[in-house]
């Protein structure tokens, strides 16, 4: 496994194995890496030929200067999982490598970079373009591969590619979860013992909610939801909506043709969890 932190070595390194013919596979990430992560390592290893994993941690997407703060950083431990997955090549640039001036672009995905995400972290998915297209721009891969868990980000990423004419395939993937359910992500280290023990109730009551939509319309099982989750002291609803899978536009009724997707936000003392379920699919 190369370890590569300058983007003129990269396109050298990645240059040599397209001219062998090989289809190369990108996985971004910002490090503090977990079975999710290690899940697109698989799909890309299983549809590419060679995988280039990035780990950076993007100051422009972070709306809170305490959350960036508070990143959990383990790169030793990331690089030893990328090493037992067999990864090609790991990208691990510096903040001025990725940023050498201030990157000024501001991006308009229509309604998808507005709502749920988009509202509640102001200017959240402006970064995630910046950083992502300089990171494809910087690899060049020709499928790129994202988790379910972020969807709005995969919805995000999915225009800004057809905005910017971008010769790469979007691949999303399934959400990863603990064992009990709860959704994996870097932050969950953040939580306590206690506050782990009760953020378990958010995939709990999305799961239960699929059953609920059976009997109850869109706007009574959004409340159902809120309820449910808001009745834990420790657990405080931040949001959630029942949204179309494309367009993202909240849904009125399950009779509407596109399929739904509920995404939540939930908020476990400081730290923001998200997670999604499928309704009709
Ligand atoms: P990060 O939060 O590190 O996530 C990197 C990728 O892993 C994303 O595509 C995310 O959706 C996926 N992922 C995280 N948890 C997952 C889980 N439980 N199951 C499946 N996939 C999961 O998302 C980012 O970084 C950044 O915004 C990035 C795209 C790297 C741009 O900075």
């Amino acid at each position: 496994m190369q370890v590569i932190n300058y983007i003129s070595e990269l396109k050298s390194i990645v240059g040599e194995y397209r001219k062998q013919n090989k289809t190369i596979g990108f996985v971004p990430t910002m490090g503090a890496l977990h079975e999710g992560h290690l899940s697109l390592v698989s799909f890309s290893k299983e549809n590419t030929d060679i995988t280039v994993v990035s780990i950076f941690v993007n100051p422009t997407q972070f709306n809170d200067k305490n959350d960036l703060k508070n990143y959990p950083r383990t790169l030793d431990a990331d690089l030893e999982k990328l090493a037992s997955k067999a990864v090609d090549i790991v990208f691990a640039p510096s903040e001025s490598e990725m940023y050498p001036e201030p990157d000024t672009r501001i991006f308009d995905f229509g309604n998808l970079d507005k709502v749920m995400e988009g509202a509640h972290r102001p200017g959240h998915f402006n970064g995630v373009a910046q950083v992502v297209s300089k990171l494809f721009s910087a690899v060049e891969p020709d499928k790129a591969f994202f988790g379910d868990k972020d969807f709005q980000q995969v919805a995000v990423i999915k225009q800004m590619v057809r905005q910017l004419n971008l010769p790469v395939a979007i691949v999303p993937c399934p959400i990863v979860r603990e064992a009990d359910g709860l959704a994996m992500s870097s932050r969950n280290t953040l939580l306590s013992p206690v506050q782990r023990q009760h953020a378990v109730l958010i995939s709990k009551t999305l799961f239960e909610s699929r059953e609920m939509a059976k009997t109850m319309d869109v706007k009574e099982l959004k409340a159902w939801v809120v309820a449910n989750i808001n009745k834990d002291p420790e657990l405080e609803v931040e949001y959630f909506e029942i949204v179309d899978d494309t367009d993202l536009i909240s849904a009125k009724s399950w009779s509407e043709p596109n399929k739904k997707v509920g995404c939540i936000t939930v908020k476990v003392g400081n730290v923001r969890l998200i997670d999604n379920i499928r309704y009709n699919s």
